[in-house]
Formats: structure tokens, C-alpha cells, sequence
């Protein structure tokens, strides 16, 4: 099924008619398209939900490249990065390409459709500023992190779910918020398996959110069980490069105080909330559990 969203990811970047932009193109991996299995699953597999997969991968692919510069990033997905290899004005321009070419395809949608998508670009785009604005100190606060979590990860895929259902006639309300909190899950079991799985597997530096700055949900629950003692040194390793024993020390602390296991428990939470939305779609909980247990 999917190969026809590649087949429709191709002819639109061909389409932008510069040959240098197709073969970096060429040159990502497409990463797991979760969101366009989605809006397949729900929209079911025709002309029109084949574009509107291929869009959002786009935009998807576009918030990655720049994400990458954002971040300084040297791999992804197990590649270095089109920002280590080209440069990053190379990287930003590429991204651009990708999401107007997007944006120009959305037009071929009904109004409401067209909207939905676009807005979540904003709020996406806007999550990406908290998120680097939360990361220049440490933040404790969870209500902040998940709303972050909420704009940068969730609200595409909540887009994308509800815009498939519209397309196929289902009712987009449910459809939203099973991809809200898809997406809300997925993020944490990523911010899981930051600090659990190692670089080979993720195709990314392991333990790297910390170093970045990022306080990710296992290390506010860490904090929040530690003593003040602990809770200083955590605050000192925090947006430092760690070395080994320090990254032995976080990791021996959270499975005392079962900073991953709660974490993990709610990402179980909101994929439980996501199966009753859809009513226990036997596709769409396949997917919901996929992604519970994927290691990478
Ligand atoms: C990855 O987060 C980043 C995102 C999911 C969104 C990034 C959004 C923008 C850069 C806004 C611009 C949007 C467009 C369409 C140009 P992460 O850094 O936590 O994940 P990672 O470890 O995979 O890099
Ligand atoms: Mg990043």
C-alpha cells in the first residue's frame, strides 16, 4: 500500500523540476511513514489519500532537515545528515522546497481540509520554539513539556488523522484525537529510547536530548524523586556532553526510582486513550502497538 505514497512522494519532487533537489531528496531515507500508513488506514488506499500522505511525509521530511540545522545534528536516521554533508544553508533551502511544494499540493483539498494541515505547520513550527527555548535551562515543569510535546510532535499527525477521516467521510472529531495521542505516546516512547537504546539501533547519538538540553519526561520524573543533593548534580550534567559513568549514574537513578517504567506507563495511557477514540479499529491499534513496542 504504502508504495503508492512513494510513487506519489517522487512525482512531486520531480515535479519541482530541479534535478539537485530530487537527488539529495533521493538521498534520505524515507524513515518509517508512519504518518502516511495512517491517513491510509483510515482514509483507505485511493487517488486522494495517496496525495494527501504524500504532502504531509513532505512537510514531515522539511520539518527534519530543518529540525537537523536547529539542532546541529550529524545523523539521521542512521545517515549523516544533509546539513553534515551539504551545509546548512543547504539543508534550510531543501526543507523550503519540500514544504511549498507541500503547501501548492494542499490546494488540490477542500477548504477545511486545506486549513487543518496548515495550521498544524504553524503549531508545529511554533513547538520548535518552546522546545529550544525549554532546553536553555532545565525545566521541571511536565505541563510545559507536554504541551511542547503536543505542538511539535502531535498536532501533524492529529491533522493528518482527522483530515484522512474527512476524506472518507468519517467523523474527524474521534479521528483527532486518536492522533493527538498517538502522537503524544510516540514522543514519549522516542524520549524513551533516547536514554535505552544505543546509537546503532536509533541511527542517532544515544543520550544525546540531555546533552541537547532537552528534559525529556524520564528525567522530569527523575527530578521530581530525587533529593535536593541529586537533584543539584542532575541540574549540573544537564546540556553537557556526559561521560560514561555520569551517563551510568542517570541511568542506574531512574531504575531506582522507575523514572522509565512511569514514563513508558503513560505513553501506555495515552495509546489506551487513541484505541477507544477509534473504537478498537484493528488496524489502527496494530499500528498503536507497533509503535509501543518499537525499539528505534
Ligand atoms: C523533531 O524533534 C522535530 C519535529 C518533530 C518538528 C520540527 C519542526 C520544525 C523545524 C518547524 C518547521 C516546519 C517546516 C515544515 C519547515 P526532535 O529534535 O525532538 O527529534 P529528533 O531527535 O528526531 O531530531
Ligand atoms: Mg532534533
Amino acid at each position: 500500500m504504502i508504495e503508492r505514497v512513494e510513487q506519489e512522494i517522487q512525482r512531486l519532487v520531480k515535479e519541482v523540476g530541479y534535478e539537485k533537489a530530487y537527488e539529495l531528496f533521493e538521498k534520505l531515507s524515507g524513515g518509517k511513514r508512519l504518518r502516511a500508513r495512517l491517513i491510509e488506514k483510515i482514509s483507505g488506499e485511493n487517488e486522494k489519500s495517496a496525495l494527501l500522505a504524500a504532502i504531509v511525509e513532505l512537510i514531515h521530511a522539511a520539518s527534519l532537515l530543518h529540525d537537523d540545522v536547529i539542532d546541529d545534528a550529524e545523523l539521521r536516521r542512521g545517515k549523516p545528515s544533509v546539513n553534515a554533508t551539504e551545509g546548512s544553508k543547504v539543508a534550510v533551502m531543501l526543507g523550503d522546497i519540500l514544504y511549498s511544494k507541500a503547501f501548492s499540493e494542499l490546494v488540490e483539498f477542500d477548504k477545511t481540509i486545506a486549513k487543518t494541515i496548515s495550521s498544524s505547520v504553524t503549531a508545529l513550527s511554533v513547538g520548535e520554539m518552546l522546545d529550544v527555548e525549554l532546553a536553555k535551562s532545565f525545566n521541571a515543569d511536565e505541563k510545559k513539556y507536554m504541551h511542547m510535546l503536543y505542538l511539535k510532535t502531535a498536532t501533524l499527525i492529529e491533522a493528518a488523522a482527522a483530515c484522512a477521516a474527512m476524506l472518507s467521510g468519517k467523523e474527524s472529531k474521534r479521528y483527532a484525537l486518536f492522533g493527538k495521542n498517538l502522537g503524544l505516546s510516540f514522543q514519549i516512547i522516542d524520549d524513551i529510547l533516547d536514554i535505552t537504546a544505543d546509537e546503532k539501533t536509533l541511527g542517532k547519538p544515544a543520550m544525546n536530548d540531555f546533552t541537547e538540553g532537552k528534559v525529556t519526561l524520564p528525567y522530569i520524573y527523575l527530578f521530581e524523586s530525587l533529593d535536593d543533593e541529586a537533584k543539584a548534580k542532575l541540574i549540573k550534567l544537564h546540556g553537557k556532553k556526559l561521560e560514561p559513568h555520569e551517563v551510568e549514574w542517570i541511568k542506574t537513578q531512574m531504575e531506582k526510582h522507575g523514572s522509565i517504567a512511569k514514563a513508558y506507563r503513560y505513553a501506555q495511557t495515552l495509546s489506551e486513550e487513541a484505541k477507544k477514540a477509534v473504537e478498537d479499529e484493528a488496524e489502527l491499534v496494530a499500528i498503536l502497538d507497533k509503535m509501543l513496542q518499537r525499539s528505534y
